[in-house]
């Protein structure tokens, strides 16, 4: 499997056109703060790309729009520890899905990530529904993750320094599966402090 939109390796092949992108973003007013239909493109493509940073609620937005086209999010928000390898290593096997999904079903499109996309996605999720990295060895990670040097890197980061994942995981309304303490709220149900449902993601 490989997250073909976007290669990791070949970073350095890319230099050229990325200058010549951020020439173009320049001119198209991505840096000053000028409203452009072409502008939100061009920020797309660079967000993709890794070289501009996903806000938080936009990694929100972006995982629930990729993660949502072959199953329910339901089915995201039933995943634990219990069920297998964390995030990090899902989001790259769901992109072998995609992959397979466009040959057997060419009739539909698929939307597929970056690898910069999959680092973002990852990390909410995380957020949103666990992070049980530590339960698996260094190697493990390794081999569960594959040939994914920047789905690699941010295993290797601490949580409290990951961009999105850190912001996220305090935005306790976004927050469902086993962690989101559902339960507990459910158990207040009915009495009197004025809690009227459970938790549901917006
Ligand atoms: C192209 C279709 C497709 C997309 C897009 C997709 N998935 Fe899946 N997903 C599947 C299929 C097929 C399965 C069932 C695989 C299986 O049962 O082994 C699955 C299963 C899962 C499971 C359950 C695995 C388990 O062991 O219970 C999780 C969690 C999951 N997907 C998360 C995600 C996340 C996160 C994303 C977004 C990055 C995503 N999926 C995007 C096709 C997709």
């Amino acid at each position: 499997m490989k997250l073909n939109e976007t290669s990791s390796s070949d970073r350095k092949r890319k230099i050229i056109p990325i200058t010549v992108a951020l020439v173009f973003a320049v001119a198209l007013g991505v840096v000053a703060n000028v409203d452009n239909p072409l502008r939100a493109k061009a920020l797309d493509w660079l967000k993709a790309s890794g070289y501009v940073e996903y806000q938080p609620t936009e990694a929100y937005a972006l995982a629930k729009k990729v993660c949502t086209q072959c199953h329910s999010e339901e089915r995201i928000k039933m995943y634990c520890s219990r069920c297998g390898a964390p995030f990090v290593a899902v989001v790259p096997h769901m992109q072998s899905f995609v992959q397979n999904y466009r040959k057997t079903r060419p009739d539909l499109e698929f939307r597929g990530v970056t690898e910069a996309q999959a680092v973002v996605i990852a990390q909410v999720w995380n957020a949103l529904v666990g992070n049980w990295e530590s339960d698996f060895r260094e190697e493990d990670m390794k081999k569960l993750i594959g040939d994914y040097p920047a789905l690699f890197a941010l295993y290797k980061t601490p949580v409290a320094e990951r961009p999105i994942e850190s912001v996220l995981m305090k935005m306790d309304k976004l927050k469902m599966g086993h962690m989101s303490g559902a339960e507990e709220l459910q158990k207040q149900l009915g009495k009197s402090d004025g809690n009227t449902g459970t938790p549901s993601a917006p």
